[in-house]
């Protein structure tokens, strides 16, 4: 009906002085299902300079009523799920229950934060200077945890609230400000989410969000010079940020290719439905997708059949009839997918399914036979595409898991615990999984990638702790 969802500045809903407006396409039906403002740098400034005065007073306010805040923002962001979810569907064609899902865990992650917050901001550490070589027993340091200032946040599309929560709510409870710019696609989804807080009451200017378009406001956020903080997961964009962005901490997580290795001994039931709950889950459109499986050769053709009467299983279709297979987030996207299985056709991979696509809706496709000179054993295709490589020994395995320009997580499948916790520390990724596939949560434990995966550590208590300053008052004493 030509609405234009309001952007949230300064604790209230605004209309860009642009006139202009963002479209939101519905991966499914590929129309303009909203719209949202495309905001100006100049209403960027102006964001940028209420996120840094509310930041002063909330940094003052007592660390008990911070957490209050987030469990009551928790609350209420259950209490919506049922129309986040909705607009989770449209927007970015998440099944119907996984939209649910990401919003209740969305909530638990909040109220999480708020307890681990209290406890570890709570407390400081004591030092005395006599163990210092040289030193007397005259200095006494105390340390404490201060906030950074003003945190950008940049969720992407496939968690537009999770994500957008798993950088707000450390951010919040540490004392920072935030400037939350969602993807376009989850747009609508995260101002939403927003709303949420700001029913909860948090502090005018506290907590924003600028939509718009990339070109126009994306550089000069990341540059801005009120930002103190950048926390953002998505592509490689990710890596032109970290170039262009000023000497402030960065926390980014920017994909993989996680691999999935398998041993003669493992069980193969357990691996077919892991690669397919790791391989397939929301179409493939996860970091932690497993994006390539290295399977030992004597157990290829079993593991093979295996997975194939699964995938002839999966659902395919509209994410309101919560279908496991859903169109990929755009025609873009599904081009590019398209261009990693045309080149593998022509360098002769096995195909296990027929390849199948109507607009941005890609049935499920096992590729055997993968061979390293196809695009598709290195790239990430993030949607329903799964390679499949077949392997003579362990040491080929962990050579192409570790010759990736990724290394986010990884997993290994065998009864063997040595060879699990061998494989497992010869693989060069932030984290590896030993019988299950990869995944970021639980939401507390660390999660991180190394070389293109990214920089930092996310995962609640250490985004706290990368949201916060140490402070140290030392007292002289005579
Ligand atoms: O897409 C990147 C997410 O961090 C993956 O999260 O493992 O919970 O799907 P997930």
């Amino acid at each position: 009906d030509g609405e234009v969802f309001k952007y949230y500045a300064d604790g209230e809903w605004k209309k860009s002085s642009s006139g202009k407006s963002v479209a939101i396409i519905n991966p499914t039906t590929r129309k303009t299902q909203y719209k949202v403002q495309a905001c100006s740098q100049e209403e960027v400034n102006k964001v940028m300079d209420s996120a840094k005065s509310a930041q002063k007073l909330w940094a003052k306010t007592p660390l008990w009523k911070r957490a209050e805040l987030l469990h009551k923002a928790a609350a209420i962001l259950k209490e919506h799920k049922a129309p986040i979810a909705e607009s989770l569907v449209k927007e970015i064609a998440k099944p119907a229950k996984d939209a649910v899902t990401e919003v209740v865990r969305s909530g638990d992650l909040v109220s999480y934060c708020a307890e681990e917050g209290v406890r570890i901001l709570g407390e400081g550490k004591f030092l005395v200077s006599d163990s210092f070589p040289g030193n007397e027993r005259t200095k006494y340091c105390l340390t404490s945890k201060i906030p950074l200032g003003v945190i950008l946040a940049i969720p992407p599309f496939n968690y537009p609230v999770n994500l957008a929560v798993s950088k707000i709510a450390p951010a919040l409870i540490a004392g920072n400000s935030i400037v939350l710019k969602p993807p376009t696609q989850g747009a609508v989804s995260a101002l939403h989410m927003v709303h949420c807080f700001h029913l909860a009451g948090f502090p005018k200017g506290l907590i924003n969000c600028v939509t718009g378009k990339g070109s126009e406001i994306g550089d000069f956020l990341t540059m801005h010079p009120g930002v103190n903080c950048i926390s953002f997961t998505g592509g490689d964009t990710g890596i032109a940020i970290s170039k262009k962005a000023g000497m402030i901490p960065l926390q980014m997580e920017l994909g993989g290719k996680d691999a999935c290795i398998v041993l003669e001994d493992a069980d193969l039931d357990l691996v077919a439905g892991n690669i397919i709950k790791g391989g397939f889950s929301y179409s493939g459109q996860r970091c932690t997708a497993v994006k390539v499986v290295l399977v030992m050769e004597s157990v290829a053709d079993a593991l093979v059949e295996k997975v194939k009467a699964k995938v002839a299983k999966l659902s395919v279709g509209a994410p309101e009839n919560d279908c496991d297979i859903t169109p990929v987030v755009s025609e873009s996207s599904a081009n590019f997918i398209e261009g990693l299985v045309m080149d593998a056709k022509e360098k002769g991979a096995t195909f296990c399914q027929e390849y199948k696509r109507e607009g941005n809706l890609i049935w499920p496709l096992l590729l055997d036979n993968v061979r390293p000179d196809m695009r598709i054993a290195w790239e990430e295709p993030f949607g329903p595409v799964l390679p499949l490589i077949r392997i003579n020994s362990i040491e080929e395995g962990i050579h192409h898991c570790n010759a990736s320009n990724f290394g986010l997580q990884g997993c290994v499948f065998t009864k063997d615990i040595n060879k699990a916790i061998m494989i497992g520390d010869a693989m060069e990724t932030g984290t590896v999984q030993i019988n299950s596939a990869p995944a970021r949560g639980p939401d507390h434990f660390p999660f991180q990638g190394i070389k293109d995966s990214g920089i930092g550590s996310q995962g609640i208590t250490n985004s706290i702790n990368m949201m916060t300053k140490i402070k140290t008052t030392v007292i002289n004493l005579p």
